[in-house]
């Protein structure tokens, strides 16, 4: 073993017990030795099984047709999420502001992110009705399976800007191995060829057969030629999903103020749209080390930091640029609608 071997194996050993996903950067996440003797799904049932304790202390709280809907199915839909006068005004306020924005590119699309910080938040107050909402938190909080507070963005999705291969997240996957929330409030109809977010209901739940077939991945995906799946973030063949007692995907073409909301480890996409388009919502993101016991002890829910936390990742990322690749460039100040 060499020097730095010795001294990286202490880091890679102590990512076993995180969230870390990779099959590439990690030699003990990757081994085929140790996945072929168990190590990957027992790092699954582990963190499935604390999310599950997680959740039954954040139950109480969930209205019970939205817990029932979701033990069921994994996702979430609620139509007329807030009420029209709110839903109009919080709408309006959001697509006429202009803050700082990032965008990334993939495949033939290009995403667009702006935080709603404390800027945003001062310039779309509506906004705090709905971060208050009690439905809303409750919800998101026992799907993310932590007493957290999401990250908070407005999105944009523009598909069909550039000349170049399919956006990848058009491909079913899952987005870790472990419970983790992801929650859209769409502030306009999404048409079924506008690239409405597609789920496959009952994917969330860890059975024999997903636990066999996330075996064979992680010792199929380090050489396979899904970079993506390689990374982590597991693809899945819609021919697969009978062998997996798994439905056809669901996708939600929904009315504008349909909130949607999942959990990512159940195996999703974005449909790939007719034409070009441009889709605005409010987009939620909930997820921890898996591992943790406890539900809360969130510093950064704290409020005065929490709607700093995006600025704050982003500008350390930006530190670290030269070091690990930034997919999200700074674009300058930019409305929800404007063109790339
Ligand atoms: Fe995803």
């Amino acid at each position: 073993m060499s020097a730095l071997k010795l001294l990286l194996a202490p880091i890679w050993f102590a990512q076993l017990f995180t969230g870390a996903k990779s099959f590439v950067d990690n030699p003990l996440i990757r081994s085929d030795r140790l996945n072929a003797m168990g190590l990957h799904v027992a790092r699954l049932r582990i963190a499935h099984g604390m999310a599950a304790r997680r959740r039954g202390q954040l139950a109480q709280a969930v209205e019970p047709q939205d817990r029932a809907a979701f033990d069921r199915d994994g996702v979430v839909e609620i139509p007329q999420f807030l009420p029209p006068d709110i839903f109009a005004a919080l709408r309006e306020q959001i697509l006429s502001y202009q803050g700082m924005a990032r965008e990334t590119v993939q495949g033939d699309t290009i995403t667009r992110r702006i935080a709603l910080d404390p800027a945003a938040r001062r310039a779309i107050p509506t906004i705090g009705r709905f971060v208050s909402d009690g439905r809303w938190r409750a919800l998101a909080r026992y799907v993310a399976g932590f007493d957290i507070e999401p990250l908070l963005y407005i999105q944009s999705i523009l598909s069909h800007r550039r000349n170049a291969p399919p956006d990848p997240q058009i491909n079913f996957h899952a987005d870790t191995f472990y419970p983790a929330m992801k929650a859209w409030l769409f502030l306009d109809d999404v048409p079924a060829d506008g690239s409405p977010f597609a789920y496959v209901r009952g994917s969330h739940r860890l059975t024999a057969e997903r636990i066999a077939w996330e075996k064979e991945r992680s010792l199929s995906v380090r050489t396979g030629d899904c970079r993506l799946s390689a990374r982590g973030s597991f693809r899945v063949d819609l021919n697969e999903l009978a062998r997996l007692n798994l439905p056809q995907p669901t996708r939600f073409a929904v009315p504008a103020n349909t909130l949607v909301i999942a959990d990512t480890f159940g195996f999703h996409a974005r449909t790939q749209a007719g034409q070009p388009t441009t889709r605005v919502e409010l987009w939620a993101y909930g997820r921890r080390n898996p591992y943790r016991l406890r539900t809360g002890w969130d510093a950064g829910s704290i409020p005065g930091i929490a709607e700093r936390r995006i600025p704050l990742r982003w500008w350390l990322g930006d530190q670290g640029a030269g070091i690990v690749p930034q997919s999200w460039r700074p674009v300058g100040r930019k409305r929800p609608g404007d063109e790339a």
